[in-house]
């Protein structure tokens, strides 16, 4: 049986979601966030290291303003409200992505880095901001002004994920097929699960059926 290390979410679907029942973009999003509960309770349950979670993309900017205001005041109001339980669950947090917002989401996501930073049950890695090809490119600049070689291991160690195993689980909900500029380097051979129900209707039988079936594949990573 594989074990389950670390399991990366693309959450799509919260905005048709909302314009389904509620005929909002935003109302999908808050249902999208007690999903995010869930499902990093269970992670904890199911002895997962690292979860790590597609919040927002280098893309996503080109949203409405209004949509853009809300993620983040959501995100905000998260971190206030569940910073402390976070750390009582002993979950570390760790922000992948370039942390460009306004000073005070800047300095949240900051203290609840640090304050969690020794934390051991599980890391979550929210990827704000986020884009692999961005963060590639980034880490081939180093490179070059270190001067180092050019290797697997080097640039492993230039990526926003240098010390986070690959994941073995992606997950993509949303009925969508495609990747998204996410972790491309590290789901080289990541197990891919794209799940039909859109992230707000995703629930904890649905994650369970997904580990459930990931453990029994034949993984051969290029092998026989
Ligand atoms: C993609 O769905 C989802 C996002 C861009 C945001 C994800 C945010 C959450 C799950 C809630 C907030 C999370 C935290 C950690 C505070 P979409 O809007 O692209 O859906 P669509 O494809 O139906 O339009």
């Amino acid at each position: 049986m594989n074990p389950v290390n670390h399991v990366a979410i693309i959450m799509d679907g919260n905005g048709r979601w909302g314009i389904k029942r509620k005929n909002s973009r935003n109302a999908g999003h808050k249902a999208g966030l007690s999903v995010v509960e869930l499902v990093i309770n269970e992670s904890i349950k199911q002895k997962i290291k690292y979860l790590t979670l597609y919040a927002f993309s280098t893309e996503n900017w080109s949203r409405p303003q209004k949509e853009i205001k809300y993620l983040f005041s959501l995100l905000e109001s998260f971190l206030n409200k569940q910073s402390d339980e976070l750390h009582k669950k002993n979950i570390k947090l760790k922000v992948i992505g370039r942390k460009n917002f306004s000073l005070k989401l800047n300095t949240l996501l900051s203290n609840v880095e640090k304050k969690t930073s020794s934390n051991k049950t599980l890391q979550v890695n929210l990827a704000l901001n986020y884009g692999s090809k961005t963060e590639l490119l980034n880490a081939f600049r180093k490179l070059n002004k270190k001067k180092y070689k050019i290797t697997e291991k080097n640039l492993i160690k230039c990526l926003q994920t240098k010390n986070i195993p690959d994941p073995d689980i992606l997950i993509r909900t949303g009925n969508t097929k495609r990747l998204s500029n996410f972790l491309l380097w590290q789901i080289a051979y990541t197990e891919i699960f794209f799940e039909k129900k859109l992230w707000p209707d995703f629930n904890k039988n649905d994650y369970i059926k997904i580990i459930k079936i990931f453990k029994n594949i034949k993984r051969t990573f290029g092998n026989v």
